[in-house]
């Protein structure tokens, strides 16, 4: 199920996550992919879904680093009778403008992008919130469910 809510910023407390990696800099990128694919893997997510996990992890946080210049990647794995990778985009950045166009997809403020980043991340999650405010920030959540065969 996919859900968009506003979620207030606060609600999220960094030491609670196992991974916390700084986007600040192009190659923290793909630091940030590996870093959580290496999580995924290690716990036993499949390898379609320890792909769509990267993929995830690569769209935040490039979008963290062309719009906001600077934030953070959490990950963290949850137990629940299943296993859970949540992951956390968060930056201070000028928020999003468009926000129901961007959910859409095909809206970008980058010339010659296609503006699929965000709704694809939606597509390949189990559950997707998202709080974006103008000159405060944007924060992503996303949950993957692991699948037993
Ligand atoms: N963290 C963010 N802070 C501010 N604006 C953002 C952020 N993430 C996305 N946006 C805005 O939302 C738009 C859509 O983002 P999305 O990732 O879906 O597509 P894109 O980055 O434009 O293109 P691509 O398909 O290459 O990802 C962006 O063009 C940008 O204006
Ligand atoms: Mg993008």
């Amino acid at each position: 199920m996919l859900l968009v809510v506003r979620l207030p910023m606060r609600r999220i407390s960094f030491d609670e996550y196992q991974l916390v990696i700084k986007i600040t800099r192009e190659e923290d990128i793909v630091l940030a992919r590996q870093m959580v694919k290496n999580l995924a893997s290690e716990a036993g997510f499949s390898l379609v879904d320890v792909t769509k996990i990267a993929t995830v992890v690569s769209e935040l946080s490039r979008n963290i680093f062309h719009y906001a210049g600077s934030g953070l990647i959490l990950a963290r794995l949850r137990d629940e009778g299943e296993k859970i990778l949540e992951i956390v985009a968060y930056d201070e950045g000028p928020g999003i403008e468009n926000l129901s166009a961007v959910l859409r997809g095909g809206y970008s403020t980058t010339p010659r992008s296609f503006g699929l980043g965000l709704s694809g991340v939606k597509k390949l999650m189990d559950d997707f919130e998202i709080e974006s405010e103008k000159g405060k920030g944007t924060i992503v959540r996303v949950e993957k469910r692991q699948r037993r065969f």
